[in-house]
C-alpha cells in the first residue's frame, strides 16, 4: 500500500542546511535555520539548564506517568512567566504543558474546532511558515490579514486594522507576542492597544503565539500584548514556547494557556484539551519541563537564566545594529533600517529569490528563498562579508 504514497516536497530549510553543509568555502554563512547561535556559531546548552539538569538527576525519584496536561507546577510557573501579574486571576486561565510551542498551537486549534463557533483562524501575512500547515491540520480554515509591506519594509498597520474590522465575531486572530517571525517587526504598545480595541469591539478571540519572550525588550516587557489583551477581552488563547529562551529546542517544552469567561468554563476547556492530548500523544515529554520548572522556582537559577536570556537578546540587538550600520555605509540609497527596527531572530533582507541564489552561489551566504535571515547567524567576524555580499547583489 505504501507505494501509493507520493513523496512530500523537501522542506525549504532542510535544503538550505544540506547545501550549506556541502559548501567547502571557509567564509560561508548560514542564516537559514531558526536557532539561536552565539558569537562562535554554537547553540549551547544554557548554564542554568545544565545546573537544573544536574539537580534533577539527583532529586528525581520516578519517571511514572503524569497526566495529559503535564506537570501542574510547571504549568503554574509558565502561566506566571507568560501572564506576569495577570496570572492566577480568578482561575479564568487554564495552562497545559505541551510538546513545544508547536504542540500548543496544534492543541489550541483542536479546541477552537471543537467549539464550532469560529469559522476561521486569521494569521498575518506573512507569518511563521509552519503556522498555516500546523493550525490548518486541525481541520479549521485559515485566512489572512495584511501585516508587512515588503516594498517599504514596514508594518501595514492601517491595513491590518481595517482587515480586523471585517473579521466575523467569534473568529480567531493569531498575533505574535513579540519578535515576529519572519519580519522581526512587532506591534508597539500603542498599536497593541488599538488592535485590542478592535478585537474587543468585534468580539474576536485573540490567539497569541509567544515563542521568543525575552528576545525583544526583556522577559517582563515582551508579554505586554498578553497582559493588555487579558484585561480587554473575556476569552483568549496563548501558545508559548521554551525552545528559544531556554534553548531547549529538542526537549520539546511549551505551554498552552486558555482564558475563559469564568473558572467553571476554564475547567471544561481543560477537560476538552486533555481529551485532545490523550487521543494524540497522551501526555507531553517531561524532562525539559522539569528543568524549566526548577529554574523558574529557584531564585539563583532563575536569576542566572534571566541574565543568559538578556545576553542572547543583547547579542541579537548588537548584530542588528552592526548589519544595519554596515548597510547604511555601503548602500546609502537603500533603506535597510528595518534590520534595526526589528526584534529577535528574524528579518527579511528584502531581495528577490534570484538575488538569494546569487548570495549563495557567488558569496556563500545561505538563506531561504524569501530572503528571511536568522540574525543569530551573524557574528562580528562575518557581518562585513554579509553586508558586502548583500550590497553586491542589489
Ligand atoms: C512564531 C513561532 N511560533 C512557534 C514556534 C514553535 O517552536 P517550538 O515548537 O520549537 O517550541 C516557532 C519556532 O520556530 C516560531 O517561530
Amino acid at each position: 500500500m505504501f507505494e501509493k504514497l507520493g513523496a512530500m516536497p523537501q522542506d525549504a530549510i532542510l535544503k538550505v542546511i544540506e547545501d550549506y553543509s556541502a559548501d567547502k568555502r571557509s567564509n560561508k554563512i548560514d542564516l537559514g535555520v531558526g536557532v539561536y547561535r552565539d558569537e562562535t556559531g554554537a547553540t549551547p546548552i544554557l548554564s542554568s539548564v545544565k545546573k537544573a539538569e544536574r539537580k534533577l538527576l539527583e532529586s528525581q525519584t520516578t519517571k511514572s506517568y503524569l497526566g495529559s496536561s503535564g506537570d501542574p507546577d510547571f504549568n503554574q510557573q509558565m502561566q506566571h512567566l507568560v501572564f506576569g501579574s495577570k496570572s492566577g486571576s480568578g482561575d479564568r486561565i487554564t495552562t497545559l504543558q505541551t510538546p513545544g510551542g508547536s504542540g500548543s498551537l496544534r492543541i489550541a486549534a483542536g479546541i477552537v474546532l471543537r467549539t464550532g463557533s469560529a469559522s476561521a483562524i486569521w494569521t498575518g501575512s506573512p507569518t511563521w511558515a509552519n503556522h498555516v500547515p500546523l493550525l490548518g491540520s486541525a481541520g479549521i480554515e485559515i485566512k489572512s490579514y495584511p501585516y508587512y509591506d515588503a516594498e517599504s519594509k514596514t508594518l501595514q498597520f492601517d491595513d491590518m486594522l481595517g482587515a480586523l474590522q471585517a473579521v466575523p465575531a467569534g473568529d480567531i486572530v493569531l498575533l505574535h507576542g513579540c519578535c515576529h517571525n519572519p519580519t522581526g517587526l512587532d506591534l508597539s504598545e500603542q498599536q497593541w492597544r488599538e488592535v485590542s480595541d478592535v478585537i474587543a469591539q468585534r468580539g474576536i478571540v485573540p490567539f497569541i503565539d509567544i515563542a521568543y519572550q525575552g528576545f525583544a525588550s526583556g522577559i517582563q516587557i515582551d508579554n505586554f500584548g498578553v497582559r493588555h489583551l487579558f484585561d480587554a477581552v473575556p476569552e483568549m488563547l496563548v501558545a508559548s514556547s521554551c525552545s528559544k529562551n531556554f534553548a531547549l529546542y529538542r526537549d520539546r517544552v511549551g505551554a498552552l494557556s486558555v482564558v475563559s469567561k469564568d473558572a467553571k468554563t476554564a475547567q471544561i476547556v481543560r477537560s476538552q484539551a486533555n481529551n485532545i492530548v490523550r487521543t494524540m500523544y497522551s501526555m507531553p515529554p517531561d524532562h525539559g519541563g522539569a528543568v524549566v520548572k526548577l529554574i523558574l522556582a529557584d531564585a539563583a537559577l532563575r536569576s542566572e537564566w534571566e541574565s543568559e536570556v538578556e545576553s542572547m537578546r543583547l547579542r541579537l540587538r548588537s548584530m542588528r545594529e552592526r548589519l544595519g550600520g554596515a548597510m547604511r555605509e555601503l548602500t546609502p540609497d537603500h533603506d535597510f533600517s528595518h534590520f534595526e527596527r526589528g526584534n529577535g531572530m528574524f528579518s527579511f533582507v528584502g531581495v528577490t529569490p534570484e538575488q538569494v541564489e546569487r548570495l549563495k552561489t557567488e558569496f556563500a551566504v545561505y538563506m531561504v528563498a524569501s530572503s528571511r535571515i536568522n540574525i543569530a547567524g551573524i557574528t562580528n567576524n562575518n557581518v562585513d562579508h554579509l553586508a558586502q555580499s548583500i550590497a553586491a547583489v542589489l
